[in-house]
Protein backbone atom coordinates (compact mmCIF):
# COMPACT_ATOMS: atom_id res chain seq x y z
CA UNK A 1 0.00 0.00 0.00
CA UNK A 2 1.27 3.66 -1.17
CA UNK A 3 1.63 6.02 1.60
CA UNK A 4 0.86 9.84 1.75
CA UNK A 5 2.47 12.37 3.86
CA UNK A 6 -1.14 13.70 5.98
CA UNK A 7 0.26 17.17 5.55
CA UNK A 8 1.71 19.22 8.26
CA UNK A 9 1.01 15.92 10.79
CA UNK A 10 4.21 14.37 9.21
CA UNK A 11 2.44 10.83 9.50
CA UNK A 12 2.76 8.83 6.78
CA UNK A 13 -0.44 6.89 6.32
CA UNK A 14 -2.01 4.69 3.64
CA UNK A 15 -3.25 6.41 0.16
CA UNK A 16 -6.17 4.18 0.99
CA UNK A 17 -7.11 4.32 4.91
CA UNK A 18 -10.17 2.57 5.97
CA UNK A 19 -13.69 3.91 7.30
CA UNK A 20 -15.06 1.87 10.00
CA UNK A 21 -18.49 3.53 10.12
CA UNK A 22 -20.22 0.30 9.52
CA UNK A 23 -18.59 -1.56 12.04
CA UNK A 24 -21.18 0.37 14.62
CA UNK A 25 -24.55 -1.82 13.01
CA UNK A 26 -27.77 -0.30 12.29
CA UNK A 27 -28.69 2.41 14.71
CA UNK A 28 -31.05 5.37 14.73
CA UNK A 29 -30.99 8.67 16.01
CA UNK A 30 -34.46 9.56 16.98
CA UNK A 31 -36.21 8.71 13.71
CA UNK A 32 -33.27 8.90 11.65
CA UNK A 33 -31.53 5.91 10.40
CA UNK A 34 -28.02 6.44 11.05
CA UNK A 35 -25.76 3.20 10.96
CA UNK A 36 -25.68 0.39 9.06
CA UNK A 37 -27.15 -3.22 8.27
CA UNK A 38 -26.12 -6.51 8.49
CA UNK A 39 -22.56 -5.79 9.89
CA UNK A 40 -20.88 -8.68 12.00
CA UNK A 41 -18.39 -7.85 14.64
CA UNK A 42 -16.42 -11.08 13.88
CA UNK A 43 -15.84 -9.67 10.59
CA UNK A 44 -15.18 -5.92 11.07
CA UNK A 45 -12.62 -7.88 13.87
CA UNK A 46 -11.36 -9.84 10.70
CA UNK A 47 -11.20 -6.99 8.59
CA UNK A 48 -9.42 -4.79 10.81
CA UNK A 49 -6.76 -7.06 10.94
CA UNK A 50 -6.03 -7.98 7.34
CA UNK A 51 -5.91 -4.12 6.70
CA UNK A 52 -2.48 -4.06 9.14
CA UNK A 53 -1.50 -6.61 7.40
CA UNK A 54 -2.08 -5.32 4.28
CA UNK A 55 -0.42 -1.91 5.05
CA UNK A 56 -3.71 -0.04 5.66
CA UNK A 57 -2.65 1.88 8.74
CA UNK A 58 -4.69 4.71 9.29
CA UNK A 59 -8.46 4.28 10.72
CA UNK A 60 -10.99 6.44 11.12
CA UNK A 61 -14.10 5.89 13.78
CA UNK A 62 -16.18 8.32 15.26
CA UNK A 63 -18.33 8.37 19.08
CA UNK A 64 -21.33 7.80 17.11
CA UNK A 65 -20.74 5.07 15.04
CA UNK A 66 -23.25 2.45 16.61
CA UNK A 67 -23.32 4.41 20.00
CA UNK A 68 -19.52 3.63 20.59
CA UNK A 69 -19.56 -0.03 19.22
CA UNK A 70 -17.21 0.75 16.48
CA UNK A 71 -14.51 2.28 19.06
CA UNK A 72 -15.13 -0.66 20.95
CA UNK A 73 -14.52 -3.03 17.73
CA UNK A 74 -11.21 -1.48 17.37
CA UNK A 75 -10.34 -1.66 20.60
CA UNK A 76 -10.91 -5.17 20.62
CA UNK A 77 -7.75 -5.66 18.31
CA UNK A 78 -4.66 -4.52 19.50
CA UNK A 79 -4.01 -8.29 21.17
CA UNK A 80 -2.77 -8.48 17.49
CA UNK A 81 -2.36 -5.14 16.16
CA UNK A 82 0.39 -3.31 17.55
CA UNK A 83 -1.49 0.05 18.51
CA UNK A 84 1.53 2.09 17.66
CA UNK A 85 1.39 0.82 13.88
CA UNK A 86 -2.00 2.69 13.35
CA UNK A 87 -2.63 6.11 13.17
CA UNK A 88 -6.00 6.37 14.95
CA UNK A 89 -8.70 9.03 14.26
CA UNK A 90 -12.16 9.53 15.92
CA UNK A 91 -14.71 11.97 15.96
CA UNK A 92 -17.10 14.09 19.05
CA UNK A 93 -20.27 16.50 18.02
CA UNK A 94 -23.25 14.52 16.37
CA UNK A 95 -24.34 13.20 19.80
CA UNK A 96 -25.08 16.39 22.21
CA UNK A 97 -25.22 13.72 24.95
CA UNK A 98 -27.92 15.55 26.41
CA UNK A 99 -27.37 19.10 26.05
CA UNK A 100 -29.94 21.32 24.22
CA UNK A 101 -27.31 22.49 21.39
CA UNK A 102 -24.41 21.02 20.28
CA UNK A 103 -20.83 21.06 21.63
CA UNK A 104 -21.14 22.14 25.27
CA UNK A 105 -17.52 21.29 26.27
CA UNK A 106 -18.99 18.71 28.87
CA UNK A 107 -20.43 16.73 26.00
CA UNK A 108 -16.90 17.20 24.62
CA UNK A 109 -14.97 15.93 27.43
CA UNK A 110 -16.94 13.22 28.52
CA UNK A 111 -17.43 11.53 25.15
CA UNK A 112 -13.77 11.87 24.89
CA UNK A 113 -12.73 10.57 27.96
CA UNK A 114 -15.19 7.42 26.81
CA UNK A 115 -13.55 6.98 23.27
CA UNK A 116 -10.25 6.56 24.66
CA UNK A 117 -11.66 4.09 27.02
CA UNK A 118 -13.47 2.21 24.14
CA UNK A 119 -10.75 2.52 21.54
CA UNK A 120 -8.44 1.50 24.85
CA UNK A 121 -5.66 3.66 23.89
CA UNK A 122 -4.66 6.70 26.44
CA UNK A 123 -4.23 8.98 23.03
CA UNK A 124 -5.46 9.26 19.51
CA UNK A 125 -3.73 10.65 16.61
CA UNK A 126 -6.34 12.76 15.88
CA UNK A 127 -9.48 13.52 17.07
CA UNK A 128 -12.21 16.01 14.70
CA UNK A 129 -14.85 18.46 15.52
CA UNK A 130 -17.14 16.04 13.34
CA UNK A 131 -19.34 18.95 11.81
CA UNK A 132 -19.87 22.88 11.52
CA UNK A 133 -22.82 23.36 13.59
CA UNK A 134 -21.25 26.15 15.84
CA UNK A 135 -24.37 28.33 16.05
CA UNK A 136 -25.75 30.83 13.85
CA UNK A 137 -23.31 33.44 14.33
CA UNK A 138 -20.64 30.79 15.29
CA UNK A 139 -21.07 31.00 18.92
CA UNK A 140 -20.34 27.90 20.33
CA UNK A 141 -16.82 27.39 18.07
CA UNK A 142 -14.23 29.42 20.64
CA UNK A 143 -15.43 26.88 23.66
CA UNK A 144 -15.18 23.86 21.55
CA UNK A 145 -11.65 24.89 20.21
CA UNK A 146 -10.75 26.02 22.98
CA UNK A 147 -11.62 22.26 24.81
CA UNK A 148 -10.10 20.25 22.03
CA UNK A 149 -6.63 22.21 22.62
CA UNK A 150 -6.97 21.34 26.43
CA UNK A 151 -7.69 17.95 25.43
CA UNK A 152 -4.22 17.64 22.90
CA UNK A 153 -2.44 19.91 25.65
CA UNK A 154 -3.51 16.98 28.08
CA UNK A 155 -2.03 14.18 25.86
CA UNK A 156 -5.49 12.74 24.82
CA UNK A 157 -4.85 13.54 21.27
CA UNK A 158 -2.03 14.35 18.68
CA UNK A 159 -3.42 16.52 16.14
CA UNK A 160 -7.01 18.38 15.37
CA UNK A 161 -9.28 17.69 12.58
CA UNK A 162 -12.31 19.48 11.54
CA UNK A 163 -14.81 17.77 9.24
CA UNK A 164 -18.46 18.46 7.56
CA UNK A 165 -20.71 17.11 4.65
CA UNK A 166 -20.32 20.95 3.08
CA UNK A 167 -17.06 21.63 2.30
CA UNK A 168 -17.94 25.29 2.45
CA UNK A 169 -19.33 25.17 6.35
CA UNK A 170 -15.40 23.87 6.67
CA UNK A 171 -14.06 27.19 4.60
CA UNK A 172 -16.53 29.17 7.13
CA UNK A 173 -14.72 27.83 10.42
CA UNK A 174 -11.41 27.07 9.25
CA UNK A 175 -9.54 29.61 10.13
CA UNK A 176 -10.53 30.10 13.27
CA UNK A 177 -10.24 26.43 13.94
CA UNK A 178 -6.63 26.18 12.19
CA UNK A 179 -7.19 22.26 11.98
CA UNK A 180 -3.93 20.13 10.98
CA UNK A 181 -6.60 17.99 9.29
CA UNK A 182 -10.03 18.01 7.00
CA UNK A 183 -12.17 15.89 6.48
CA UNK A 184 -14.56 16.65 3.51
CA UNK A 185 -16.88 14.69 1.52
CA UNK A 186 -15.59 13.96 -2.00
CA UNK A 187 -16.52 11.70 -4.66
CA UNK A 188 -16.39 11.74 -8.25
CA UNK A 189 -19.77 12.87 -8.68
CA UNK A 190 -19.54 15.64 -5.87
CA UNK A 191 -16.30 17.85 -5.95
CA UNK A 192 -17.27 21.06 -3.84
CA UNK A 193 -14.17 20.00 -2.10
CA UNK A 194 -12.38 21.79 -4.68
CA UNK A 195 -15.33 24.41 -6.35
CA UNK A 196 -15.72 25.81 -2.42
CA UNK A 197 -11.48 26.57 -2.37
CA UNK A 198 -11.12 24.16 0.32
CA UNK A 199 -8.86 22.24 -2.01
CA UNK A 200 -6.51 25.28 -2.61
CA UNK A 201 -6.49 26.41 0.94
CA UNK A 202 -5.49 23.10 2.27
CA UNK A 203 -2.62 22.97 -0.05
CA UNK A 204 -1.41 26.67 1.32
CA UNK A 205 -1.45 25.63 4.39
CA UNK A 206 -0.05 22.22 4.03
CA UNK A 207 -3.44 20.62 5.49
CA UNK A 208 -3.90 17.08 5.84
CA UNK A 209 -7.03 15.85 4.09
CA UNK A 210 -8.91 12.90 4.48
CA UNK A 211 -12.02 12.64 1.70
CA UNK A 212 -14.97 10.60 3.43
CA UNK A 213 -17.87 8.25 1.15
CA UNK A 214 -15.65 8.27 -1.71
CA UNK A 215 -18.20 5.58 -3.05
CA UNK A 216 -21.05 7.01 -2.08
CA UNK A 217 -22.04 4.46 0.18
CA UNK A 218 -21.51 1.94 -1.90
CA UNK A 219 -23.43 3.19 -5.13
CA UNK A 220 -20.36 3.92 -7.61
CA UNK A 221 -19.58 0.20 -7.30
CA UNK A 222 -21.87 -0.37 -9.91
CA UNK A 223 -23.13 -3.49 -8.45
CA UNK A 224 -26.70 -2.28 -8.10
CA UNK A 225 -28.69 -3.56 -11.19
CA UNK A 226 -32.12 -1.62 -9.25
CA UNK A 227 -33.29 0.26 -7.03
CA UNK A 228 -32.63 -0.95 -3.59
CA UNK A 229 -33.88 -0.69 -0.57
CA UNK A 230 -32.43 -0.74 3.48
CA UNK A 231 -33.91 -2.13 6.65
CA UNK A 232 -34.43 0.40 9.61
CA UNK A 233 -31.05 2.06 11.11
CA UNK A 234 -29.29 1.75 7.44
CA UNK A 235 -28.33 5.17 6.61
CA UNK A 236 -28.30 4.45 3.26
CA UNK A 237 -32.73 4.58 3.53
CA UNK A 238 -32.01 8.14 3.78
CA UNK A 239 -30.13 8.39 0.00
CA UNK A 240 -32.58 9.14 -2.26
CA UNK A 241 -29.96 7.94 -5.42
CA UNK A 242 -30.33 4.45 -3.92
CA UNK A 243 -33.95 4.53 -5.31
CA UNK A 244 -33.20 6.34 -8.84
CA UNK A 245 -33.33 3.59 -11.61
CA UNK A 246 -31.97 5.76 -14.47
CA UNK A 247 -28.92 6.92 -12.14
CA UNK A 248 -28.19 3.11 -11.49
CA UNK A 249 -28.42 2.33 -15.31
CA UNK A 250 -26.10 5.12 -16.04
CA UNK A 251 -23.95 4.29 -13.61
CA UNK A 252 -23.64 0.34 -15.05
CA UNK A 253 -23.26 1.87 -18.42
CA UNK A 254 -20.20 3.82 -17.00
CA UNK A 255 -18.85 0.94 -15.44
CA UNK A 256 -18.84 -0.91 -18.66
CA UNK A 257 -16.37 1.74 -19.90
CA UNK A 258 -14.20 1.78 -16.88
CA UNK A 259 -13.94 -1.84 -17.29
CA UNK A 260 -12.67 -1.56 -20.77
CA UNK A 261 -10.26 1.21 -20.10
CA UNK A 262 -8.53 -0.38 -17.15
CA UNK A 263 -8.40 -3.93 -18.35
CA UNK A 264 -4.74 -4.77 -16.64
CA UNK A 265 -6.42 -3.30 -13.20
CA UNK A 266 -8.02 -5.92 -11.15
CA UNK A 267 -10.92 -3.81 -9.97
CA UNK A 268 -10.97 -1.40 -12.89
CA UNK A 269 -14.59 0.57 -11.72
CA UNK A 270 -13.05 1.30 -8.18
CA UNK A 271 -9.49 2.27 -9.43
CA UNK A 272 -11.08 4.88 -11.29
CA UNK A 273 -13.89 6.55 -8.67
CA UNK A 274 -11.61 5.94 -5.87
CA UNK A 275 -7.93 6.51 -7.43
CA UNK A 276 -9.30 9.79 -9.08
CA UNK A 277 -9.47 11.85 -5.77
CA UNK A 278 -5.64 11.04 -5.09
CA UNK A 279 -4.81 12.86 -8.48
CA UNK A 280 -4.99 16.12 -7.56
CA UNK A 281 -4.62 15.67 -3.20
CA UNK A 282 -0.79 16.02 -2.47
CA UNK A 283 -1.86 15.65 1.07
CA UNK A 284 -4.58 13.60 1.00
CA UNK A 285 -6.18 10.02 1.83
CA UNK A 286 -9.33 8.53 0.78
CA UNK A 287 -11.15 6.62 3.93
CA UNK A 288 -13.12 3.81 1.88
CA UNK A 289 -15.46 1.74 3.97
CA UNK A 290 -14.62 -1.94 4.36
CA UNK A 291 -16.81 -4.29 5.78
CA UNK A 292 -14.74 -7.36 5.59
CA UNK A 293 -11.80 -9.48 4.63
CA UNK A 294 -12.71 -9.42 0.82
CA UNK A 295 -13.43 -5.86 0.60
CA UNK A 296 -10.09 -5.26 2.41
CA UNK A 297 -8.02 -7.11 -0.06
CA UNK A 298 -9.34 -5.18 -2.66
CA UNK A 299 -8.92 -1.72 -1.28
CA UNK A 300 -5.47 -2.92 -0.86
CA UNK A 301 -5.39 -3.14 -4.74
CA UNK A 302 -5.81 0.70 -5.14
CA UNK A 303 -4.25 3.76 -3.94
CA UNK A 304 -1.83 4.75 -7.06
CA UNK A 305 -3.28 7.79 -8.39
CA UNK A 306 -4.39 8.17 -11.93
CA UNK A 307 -2.77 10.43 -14.49
CA UNK A 308 -3.80 13.99 -15.27
CA UNK A 309 -5.06 12.63 -18.29
CA UNK A 310 -7.08 9.88 -16.79
CA UNK A 311 -8.39 11.61 -14.40
CA UNK A 312 -10.12 14.23 -16.71
CA UNK A 313 -11.27 11.33 -18.77
CA UNK A 314 -12.87 9.59 -15.49
CA UNK A 315 -14.49 12.97 -14.29
CA UNK A 316 -15.91 13.42 -17.57
CA UNK A 317 -18.08 10.34 -18.00
CA UNK A 318 -19.32 11.64 -14.35
CA UNK A 319 -19.96 14.95 -15.47
CA UNK A 320 -22.23 14.48 -18.36
CA UNK A 321 -25.36 16.92 -18.18
CA UNK A 322 -27.18 14.31 -17.78
CA UNK A 323 -26.21 12.35 -14.97
CA UNK A 324 -25.61 15.73 -13.22
CA UNK A 325 -29.39 16.15 -13.37
CA UNK A 326 -30.21 13.00 -12.29
CA UNK A 327 -27.87 12.96 -9.25
CA UNK A 328 -29.28 16.41 -8.02
N1 LIG B 1 -16.96 12.94 8.69
C1 LIG B 1 -18.16 12.53 8.33
O1 LIG B 1 -19.17 13.22 8.54
C2 LIG B 1 -18.27 11.21 7.64
C3 LIG B 1 -19.48 10.88 6.97
C4 LIG B 1 -19.54 9.67 6.31
C5 LIG B 1 -18.45 8.80 6.32
N2 LIG B 1 -17.31 9.13 7.00
C6 LIG B 1 -16.13 8.22 7.03
O2 LIG B 1 -15.86 7.76 5.70
C7 LIG B 1 -15.89 6.33 5.67
C8 LIG B 1 -16.34 5.82 4.32
O3 LIG B 1 -17.59 6.36 3.92
P1 LIG B 1 -18.91 5.48 3.76
O4 LIG B 1 -18.87 4.40 4.79
O5 LIG B 1 -20.04 6.44 3.72
O6 LIG B 1 -18.91 4.81 2.37
P2 LIG B 1 -18.02 4.54 1.06
O7 LIG B 1 -16.60 4.40 1.41
O8 LIG B 1 -18.44 5.53 0.05
O9 LIG B 1 -18.65 3.13 0.67
C9 LIG B 1 -18.35 2.03 1.48
C10 LIG B 1 -19.31 0.91 1.21
O10 LIG B 1 -19.21 0.45 -0.14
C11 LIG B 1 -19.30 -0.96 -0.17
N3 LIG B 1 -18.01 -1.48 -0.65
C12 LIG B 1 -16.77 -1.18 -0.20
N4 LIG B 1 -15.82 -1.87 -0.85
C13 LIG B 1 -16.48 -2.62 -1.74
C14 LIG B 1 -16.05 -3.55 -2.70
N5 LIG B 1 -14.77 -3.86 -2.86
N6 LIG B 1 -16.99 -4.15 -3.46
C15 LIG B 1 -18.29 -3.86 -3.30
N7 LIG B 1 -18.77 -2.99 -2.41
C16 LIG B 1 -17.86 -2.37 -1.62
C17 LIG B 1 -19.55 -1.42 1.27
O11 LIG B 1 -20.95 -1.49 1.53
P3 LIG B 1 -21.82 -2.79 1.14
O12 LIG B 1 -20.93 -4.00 1.22
O13 LIG B 1 -22.93 -2.81 2.15
O14 LIG B 1 -22.32 -2.52 -0.24
C18 LIG B 1 -18.96 -0.29 2.08
O15 LIG B 1 -19.46 -0.15 3.35
C19 LIG B 1 -16.81 5.97 6.84
O16 LIG B 1 -16.65 4.63 7.25
C20 LIG B 1 -16.37 6.98 7.88
O17 LIG B 1 -15.17 6.55 8.49
C21 LIG B 1 -17.22 10.32 7.66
Amino acid sequence: MRTIRLGRTDARVSAISLGTWSYGGASKAGEQSVGWSGQDDRESAAALIRAWELGINHWDTADVYGNGHSEEIIGSVWGTVPREDIFLATKVGWDRGGYPRWYHPDMIRSHVERSLRNLRTDQVDLLYLHHCNFGDQGEWLPEAIATLRELQQEGKTRFIGLSDWYSEKIMRYIGEVDPDVVQPYRNVMDDTFQSSGLKAYCETRDIGVCFFSPLKHGLLTGKYRKPVTFPEGDYRQNVPEFQDATLIQRLQEISRKLEQHFPDHPHPVLHAVVDVLLTDATTGCVLLGQRNVSQVETAATLGQSLSAEEAEWVRSLYQNSDLSEISR
